[in-house]
């Protein structure tokens, strides 16, 4: 098992501030896909889209929260050809990656704690997110942007790493929307996540009421 990759130990410390997240991510853009996939073992784009694809059709329209480089949206696309996908993003060079993956739709910048309100409301089929839930990124508020602008009944994908799970407050608020009934949890699995590093996430399906 290796040690944990020293560029993410840093992304953990981030502490959310839109300004520092930029900043790191702009020098991580070109190096991010190699880092990722190839020395940390990242499958998180892997499980979101398997568990998004076995709830949506194969034309729907989807959106992928905090797309990064694009790693999501190419997952999509091998498992359901004919989605729809569009990307948003803090960062604007993790945008930029994303592009020259040619598999969105759609990519633009948002800020995930700002409830998504330049998306329409109750649009998309279907919503996930990667590595985007995470300590020193977004926190449970920003689940409420997700939810605002996927449709009743659509489901929300995404991976909480374990650390922040319930340090986080990510297992408080997922207990607190289902009471509030605005979401109906389907399922929440411990899985794999940066596979040679030996660190789990929680995979979340919820679906909006
Ligand atoms: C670890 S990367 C994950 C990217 C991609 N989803 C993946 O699985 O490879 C985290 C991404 O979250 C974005 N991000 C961080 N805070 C954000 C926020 N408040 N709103 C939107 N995106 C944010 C960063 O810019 C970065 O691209």
């Amino acid at each position: 098992m290796n040690d944990e990759n020293a560029l993410l130990k840093q992304a953990l410390l981030l502490d959310g501030s839109p300004d520092m997240i930029r900043k790191f991510y702009e020098g991580w853009s070109h190096s991010y896909d190699t880092d990722l996939v190839q020395d940390i073992g990242y499958i998180g784009p892997e499980i979101v889209a398997d568990a998004l694809c076995k709830k949506v059709s194969g034309n729907a329209t989807i959106l992928d929260a905090g797309c990064g480089t694009g790693l999501v949206g190419v997952e999509l696309l091998k498992r359901k050809p004919g989605l729809i996908v569009d990307g948003v993003d803090l960062t604007p060079a993790m945008l930029a990656q994303s592009r020259e993956k040619g598999v969105y739709r759609k990519l633009s910048e948002a800020d995930l704690n700002s409830q998504l309100t330049e998306l329409a409301h109750d649009f998309y089929d279907g919503t996930v997110s990667a590595g985007v839930f995470t300590n020193g990124h977004v926190g449970p508020s920003g689940l409420d942007g997700l939810i605002r602008v996927t449709k009743p009944g659509a489901p929300i994908v995404l991976t909480v790493r374990d650390s922040a799970w319930e340090a986080d407050g990510f297992k408080d608020r997922i207990e607190q929307l289902e009471s509030e009934h605005r979401t109906r949890t389907t399922s929440v699995t411990q899985s794999p996540y940066h596979t040679n590093e030996g660190i789990y996430c929680q995979l979340v399906v919820l679906e909006v009421i």
